[in-house]
């Protein structure tokens, strides 16, 4: 009688531990196959756009583009992404709203030295993080060349 109930313990606990062991690794494959270097990409051409359009005065579609960083940098941030040993979604969450954030208000004012610098500053960070986590050799800059490579007028349509 007594063995018997060890044994079903035993494989209730097993059963339990089963089901643990596979919801860990379906949670692993998920952050393993979160597209970081896409998002990167993502949050490349993002800076892009907002410095020509915060140059352009334009900061309507300014506006726009820092709200697009922002939910690409939630995306990261909840995907919980390690790479490489390294915690980037963590480090993300530390850094990347602030710098946002600081670039937003920057643009309520519309305040084109003081979006030069707080855009600056975000740059900085982009780079302090690609350097922690071992990717120095990736170095975000404030652009300096023509916009006009890009299939896109970046004046206001209105006046803003
Ligand atoms: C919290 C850390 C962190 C922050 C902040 C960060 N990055 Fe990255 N970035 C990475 C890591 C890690 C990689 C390498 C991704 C990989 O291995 O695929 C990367 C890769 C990239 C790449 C290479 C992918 C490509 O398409 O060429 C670009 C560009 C890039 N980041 C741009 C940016 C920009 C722009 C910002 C700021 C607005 C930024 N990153 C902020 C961690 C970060």
């Amino acid at each position: 009688m007594k063995t018997s109930l060890i044994a079903i313990l035993l494989v209730l606990s097993l059963t339990a531990n089963g089901v643990l062991w596979h919801r860990m690794t379906a949670l692993e494959n998920r952050v393993g196959e979160f597209p970081l270097g896409q998002h990167m990409g993502v949050l490349q051409r993002y800076a892009d756009k907002l410095w020509i359009a915060g140059e352009t005065g334009n900061w309507e579609l300014a506006k726009f583009y820092q709200h697009e960083m922002e939910e690409t940098a939630e995306a990261v941030i909840d995907a919980h992404v390690m790479d490489e040993g390294f915690p980037v979604s963590k480090t993300m969450s530390t850094m990347l709203p602030d710098a946002l954030d600081s670039v937003k208000a920057a643009l309520n004012a519309k305040d084109r030295d003081l979006f030069r610098s707080r855009y600056t500053s975000l740059v900085a960070t982009c780079n302090a993080c690609h350097g922690a986590a071992n990717h120095a050799f990736i170095r975000v800059a404030v652009p300096t060349g023509p916009s006009a490579f890009w299939n896109q007028d970046f004046t206001p349509t209105t006046t803003n």
